[in-house]
């Protein structure tokens, strides 16, 4: 017997009943995000394997262990996008509309790809909602980003349930005296180092600081703070983005080893992170990367950017019950008819009412049936009403209205007046 054909692990489809959700979520944030100001860019899933490299850092997981890449038909190197920053940077770069200053702040939406072990939160698929800002480099934006996450974990309802973590990673010029320290404090204690933080120690000794392993936490503990190496002007940003999340009255907590899975950041990093979701708890992370554009080959660009993991967010709303339960009933109205020439009229009259409420959610019974059967359907869609068509109903030009959640008994309504009917008893999304 043939193997029956599967989805690729860690690679899921969303299914029907759990799309409301999705589409709640991504609604509210591209609303939130047009509403700041922000405009909608698309790029493309693959890109050249060297773009992902150049911009994500040779010696990172991702591009050491977790890229899709593959050689396609011409013999290039192609590679499923991991992230959307290195894809955004490239555009803007390409069509020239980052340059003489000019600002630009951008939002995409859309799956990624990361050979990662699949687990709860965590896919080889998943989805992001990303932004990017370009020209502007004080601490005003940096706050901006994090007041309309800020804003948007209140509308979703979940704000007690993340909290705001903060660093600043300082300039290229601080960060590489930091890492001289760093690597000569390690070097001192090599043989206490976990053997993955050893490897680091030599490819990129800034993510020792990230380690889960108890033995070189330990020694951590008194390992050269990057902090104390920030230079003035870090220092003062780092400060000014403080300032303004002091005066929305966002709660933060520094975390001094927050160093960043990617290796484009400078100055400002933050993740918002839960533990309603066991490991994989970062729903939203980013940071300033002001020396990218130009390592990329453009004119020196200052950037800043975060994205959120749609997947791990609505678990978040799952777990915490904050899907609106209007979401749930996904039709108003179910229109049953019976007879040829009732399906006819029902038809007719469905889309007259379409016409005047374009906003109702109505839904025709297909198929036919008996009465018993098409009022197991009507049930079953979650209507409100239903609508019934008959011999009787089409003698006197009316529809049955059927209140089907117990909200009165039914009546007769003249199919001239049944728009102006509805309008008045189903609340419109
Ligand atoms: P990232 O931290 O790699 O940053 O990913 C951002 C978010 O995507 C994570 O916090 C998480 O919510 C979600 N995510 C990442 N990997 C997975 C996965 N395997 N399964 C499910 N969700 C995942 C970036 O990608 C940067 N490009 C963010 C950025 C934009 N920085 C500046 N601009």
């Amino acid at each position: 017997m043939s193997k029956s054909l599967q989805a690729i692990r860690g690679m899921n489809d969303i299914l029907p009943e759990q799309t409301p959700v999705w589409r709640y979520f991504e609604g509210t944030v591209s609303r939130l995000l047009d509403n700041y100001g922000y405009k909608q860019i698309r790029m493309p899933i693959v890109e050249f394997t060297e773009l992902f490299k150049r911009s994500i850092g040779e010696v990172t997981d991702i591009v050491e262990k977790e890229m899709y890449t593959f050689d396609d038909r011409n013999g290039d190197s192609l590679t499923l996008r991991p992230e959307g920053t290195a894809a955004c940077v490239r555009a803007v770069l390409e069509h020239g509309i980052t340059g003489g200053g000019q600002v630009q702040k951008l939002w995409y939406i859309g799956p990624m790809f990361r050979h990662e072990r699949p687990q709860k939160g965590r896919y080889r698929q998943f989805h992001q909602i990303g932004l990017e800002v370009f020209n502007l480099d004080g601490p005003d934006i940096d706050a901006e980003l994090i007041i309309m996450t800020w804003r948007l974990w209140g509308e979703l309802g979940i704000r007690d349930a993340v909290k705001l973590e903060l660093n600043s990673l300082g300039t290229s010029e601080s960060r590489g005296r930091y890492r001289e320290a760093l690597v000569e404090y390690l070097s001192a204690h090599h043989d206490k180092l976990d053997e993955d933080s050893q490897r680091r120690l030599k490819t990129n000794p800034l993510r020792v600081l990230d380690t889960k392993n108890a033995d070189t936490q330990a020694v951590l503990v008194d390992a050269p703070k990057m902090a104390d190496y920030l230079d003035e002007e870090s220092r003062a940003h780092f400060e000014g983005l403080k300032a303004r999340l002091d005066a929305v009255g966002i709660p933060y907590v520094l975390n001094p080893k927050l160093v960043r899975g990617l290796d484009y950041y400078s100055k400002t990093v933050f993740e918002w992170v839960t533990d309603k979701l066991g490991a994989q708890g970062t729903v939203c992370a980013g940071g300033r990367y002001d020396g990218l554009v130009e390592q990329m080959g453009g004119k020196p660009t200052p950037g800043v950017g975060f994205a959120m993991g749609i997947e791990r967010l609505v678990l978040m709303l799952e777990t915490l019950e904050q899907i609106p339960q209007e979401l749930a009933r996904q039709v108003d109205v179910y229109l049953c008819a019976f007879g040829e020439e009732a399906e006819l009229a029902g038809l007719a009259l469905a889309e007259r009412v379409r016409d005047q409420l374009p906003n109702l959610r109505l839904q025709v019974n297909a198929g036919a049936g008996s009465f018993k059967s098409q009022f197991k359907k009507a049930d079953k869609s979650g209507a409100l009403f239903a609508l019934i068509l008959g011999d009787d109903e089409m003698a006197q030009q009316v529809v049955g209205f059927k209140p089907l959640r117990g909200q009165g008994e039914q009546q007769s309504i003249a199919w001239d007046a049944l728009a102006a009917h509805l309008a008045t008893c189903v609340v419109q999304g």
